[in-house]
Order: C-alpha cells, then sequence, then structure tokens
C-alpha cells in the first residue's frame, strides 16, 4: 500500500520537501488523539526491552541522527514505536546547512544521497525543546548527536563540540559525537587517533555523567575502525555508533548519469548494509561485551536488525528504509524481528 503510494506520489516530489510534509505527519501522530490510536498499534512488546548505557530502551530499534534534526518529531517517532530518537545533528552555532538541492533518491537502490551540511536550528534552539520534552517523557529514549559548527575552523572544533555538551548533556538520555559526516569539510579528520583523544577527552568531561558514543564512518580501513573503537574504550566512552553514510558509489544500480547528476555527499541505504555489518564485527571484536555499539547502515527488515543483533549490535539504528518503507516501519521491524 505505502510502497504504491511512494511510486505514484511521494516519488514525484522534490525529496527534501517529502521529508518535511512527513515530518508535519509525524508530529500531528505525536500529539493526542492520534498518538493514543498509534500508541498500542506500534507499541514495541516487554521482551523487546534492552538495558544499555544504564537506560531502559522500549526496543532495540531506534531512528538515526538526521531525521528530526532539531528535536521536534520525538513524540510522534516514540508514538510509531521506535525504542530511541537520536535528534540531530546539532550544532552550537545554527546553520542553514548547503544549497538545495541536497537531497537525491536512488530508487533502485533503495538508498539515497545527501548532502545536507547539517542544516539545524542550533544547541540554545535545541536546549529549550529537550527541556519541554523532558517535562512530559515520551517513551523512546532521546539521543542527542552533536557536530562542528561549519564556521569554527577544524583546529577550533574541540571547543565548538564542548560548547554544545555543556548545553545538551543535562537534557539528552546519551550524547553521540558525530565526528564521520562527509558533508562538513575536514569532520572526517577529526577521526585520526591522535586528534580524536584530545578531542573525546574534552567532550567526556564536558559531558559529566551523560553516557557518550562516538559514532564513525564506514569508509576506514578496517585497522582504524578498530583502533578507535579501542580508543572510545581506554577515553572511558559508552559507546559507539557505526555508521554513518558512505562516500562510496560502489556496487550501485541505479544509472550511473542519475548517480553522477546527484554529486558529491553521503550514500544510505540497501547499499550500505554489507559494509556497516561487517563494521560492527570489527568493532565489536575489539571492546569489551558490556560496551554499547549501535549498528546502523542499510538496514531495512526486522530479520536484519535481529542479523545485527546477533553479530552483536546493543541497539540498532535506520534512517532510508523509513523513507521506502512508511510511517509504520518501526511497527514492521518488530513483528520480523520474532519471526524466525
Ligand atoms: C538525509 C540524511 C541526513 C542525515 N543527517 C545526519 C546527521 O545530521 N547526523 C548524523 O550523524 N547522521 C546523519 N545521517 C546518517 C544516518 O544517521 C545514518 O547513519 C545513515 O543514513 C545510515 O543509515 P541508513 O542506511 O539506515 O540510512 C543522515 C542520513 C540521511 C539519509
Amino acid at each position: 500500500m505505502y510502497a504504491l503510494l511512494f511510486r505514484l506520489v511521494l516519488a514525484r516530489f522534490d525529496p527534501e520537501f517529502a521529508h518535511h510534509a512527513g515530518m508535519a505527519v509525524v508530529r500531528v501522530l505525536g500529539a493526542p488523539p492520534f498518538s493514543w490510536i498509534a500508541r498500542p498499534l506500534t507499541r514495541p512488546e516487554p521482551r523487546d526491552e534492552v538495558r544499555a548505557l544504564g537506560l531502559v530502551f522500549p526496543s532495540p530499534f531506534g531512528i538515526a541522527a538526521g531525521f528530526d534534526k532539531n528535536a521536534v518529531g520525538v513524540r510522534g517517532l516514540s508514538a510509531l514505536g521506535f525504542g530511541h530518537v537520536e535528534v540531530g545533528t546539532i550544532t552550537a552555532i545554527p546553520q542553514p546547512g548547503n544549497p538545495k538541492p541536497r537531497l537525491f533518491r536512488l530508487i533502485p537502490d533503495r538508498a539515497v544521497v545527501n548532502r545536507m551540511g547539517f542544516n539545524n536550528a542550533g544547541a540554545e534552539a535545541a536546549e529549550k525543546r529537550l527541556w519541554k520534552l523532558r517535562r512530559r517523557r515520551p517513551a523512546a529514549v532521546i539521543g542527542v548527536n552533536i557536530g562542528k559548527s561549519r564556521v569554527v575552523a577544524v583546529e577550533d572544533a574541540t571547543a565548538d563540540y564542548v560548547a554544545s555538551a555543556v548545553r545538551l548533556a543535562p537534557l539528552a538520555d546519551y550524547l553521540a559525537i558525530n565526528v564521520s559526516s562527509p558533508n562538513t569539510p575536514g569532520l572526517r579528520g577529526l577521526q585520526a587517533v591522535e586528534t580524536l583523544a584530545p578531542l573525546l577527552r574534552a567532550v567526556k568531561a564536558a559531558a559529566g555523567a551523560t553516557p557518550l558514543l562516538v559514532k564513525i564512518a564506514p569508509d576506514l580501513p578496517d585497522d582504524e575502525v578498530a583502533a578507535i573503537a579501542e580508543l572510545a574504550v581506554e577515553e572511558g566512552l559508552d559507546g559507539l555508533i557505526a555508521t554513518n553514510t558512505t562516500i562510496s558509489r560502489e556496487g550501485l544500480i541505479t544509472d550511473p548519469a542519475k548517480v553522477a547528476a546527484a554529486g558529491e555527499g553521503g550514500l544510505s541505504g540497501a547499499p550500505l548494509k554489507e559494509r556497516s555489518l561487517a563494521v560492527l564485527r570489527i568493532v565489536r571484536a575489539a571492546v569489551p561485551a558490556d560496551f554499547c555499539v549501535i549498528s546502523v547502515g542499510g538496514v531495512e527488515t526486522g530479520a536484519e536488525v535481529r542479523e545485527r543483533l546477533d553479530a552483536g549490535a546493543t541497539l540498532v539504528q535506520g534512517y532510508t528504509a523509513f523513507l521506502y518503507r512508511g510511517p509504520f516501519w518501526a511497527r514492521q521491524i518488530r513483528a520480523g524481528l520474532h519471526a524466525r
């Protein structure tokens, strides 16, 4: 039903417009009386509960960063059955992001390319929203993903991350440091171990008791993935999120002219599946059993969430398949999770 609606209607709209329209629906679903109707249909089962990071996640499956950049849809996403919502990426300084168009569908690959460039209203605006959310908490756990403001030089990145962490950590169930988006110049260079160590240490000090995770790119060589995982453990972080989007365009079946026309940016969705799973395995082998590993990249079905959990993920996230599968995706995942 949704597949038909997608093909006949939604796919004809500009992807970013469609995203905003979808977000408007999500926001409506988050408020009574719609949330009262949606919640019983989508509520995770008690057996789905995951205890991690000192928190209780109603289900292992959450919505990845980038969908709700300004923490405006958390209630709706919770009502749709996501066990956690990672809001952001939020930057210390508000910014418009890259010029449009900046989001492109590769429909035959069930993928998208984005170069949004951390469009967001900034940490101060997010702080206000998170305050409100905390007064009447949704069921979902709220993660807050922070990144570097574009106007700040890479050499000054630490102070910029710390400014966001100081503001947002007290309001977050967990905080995620994003050093892996391909759309902010120089950002991924922060993943080099010698640069990353002082950054993690400073943000850890600023985050206080809030669990802290770092999100990495899939394009790192295997040995660097392992080195970062070990560093995260050494620096006392609580977890790692793997992975962000890829700059690779290998193995796509979409018309190469269409892929070229999309231009630069991060690729997400089904083509990322294999590498994301491989990175999860490398990370899990490098960290202690109680270290939280969130696997994200290319997940589409409940069986694939199960596969990630079996491969050592503590929690799983997704984004792109939500665009292709529609509002009841988290519910479908829940059903598929138990169908062995
Ligand atoms: C349009 C779009 C925007 C994104 N924005 C962010 C972001 O702001 N911060 C971030 O850490 N990841 C961002 N991501 C990456 C996702 O969180 C996720 O890591 C990636 O898409 C892989 O998962 P998927 O294949 O299920 O989409 C974005 C992804 C998409 C498609």
